[in-house]
């Protein structure tokens, strides 16, 4: 089994980055041999999507469309193409995912998707390229809106569960949203993220 965790805080060792630990440490409580995968976006070459649309109109019959750009996506794409389940970790910067997240989102968006899925009158909506399932858990952490709020603030976690399902082919099977994280400190969360990861055996 291999999983891939991404981290998108600009922080190492802070609170994405511990919660996203502490839910690898769940999933290998029940896997022990799982292969782990984690990635600093914030240490990654990752190029803004300058929507040239070349893996938009790819026809490759391939689970991935060709980037025009290379960059770190390239080797971050083969890990994607080689796990089973994700977790997908970041900060809420203004009640959505962080820009690292967002910038990684829009470039796995249309070359892990093809053009071909219909939602009632629209056309060419995102369908995953790929058939193989996956299953992902998404920790977003902020600062300020405690959970009770959370749907003035969390963005982040809708969004990034559409992406991954259209382009990733992942079923999110668990969420975890960190709030209110200035007064209650992370270790107020690290049994949810714990059980989190166990969600994703
Ligand atoms: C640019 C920016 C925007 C932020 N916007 C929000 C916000 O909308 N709501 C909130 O509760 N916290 C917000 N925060 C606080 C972060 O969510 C908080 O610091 C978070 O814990 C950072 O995660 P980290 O410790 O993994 O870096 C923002 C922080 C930054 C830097």
């Amino acid at each position: 089994m291999n999983l891939l965790a991404i981290v998108g805080s600009p922080r190492k060792g802070k609170a994405t980055d511990t919660l996203v630990d502490k839910a690898i440490e769940g999933l290998k409580s029940v896997h022990p041999n799982c292969n782990v995968k984690k990635i600093h976006l914030a240490d990654q070459d990752i190029q803004y999507c300058k929507d040239c649309l070349a893996c938009w109109k790819s026809k490759t019959k391939g689970p991935i469309a060709k980037c025009a750009i290379r960059d770190d996506m390239d080797q971050i794409n083969e890990e994607i193409l080689k796990t089973d389940c994700l977790i997908i970790g970041t900060p809420i910067h203004m009640a959505y995912a962080s820009a690292l997240m967002m910038t990684f989102l829009e470039r796995i968006c249309w070359t892990f998707a093809k053009p071909e899925k219909s939602y009632v009158l629209v056309k060419g909506c995102p369908a995953p390229r790929s058939d193989k399932k996956r299953k992902a858990a998404i920790i977003a952490v902020s600062g300020m809106i405690p959970p009770r709020y959370k749907r003035l603030c969390n963005q982040a976690t809708t969004q990034i569960k559409g992406v991954i399902k259209d382009s990733l082919n992942a079923d999110t099977v668990g969420k975890l949203y960190a709030g209110d994280l200035w007064n209650r400190g992370v270790e107020h969360y690290l049994d949810d993220a714990f059980k989190l990861g166990k969600k994703l055996s």
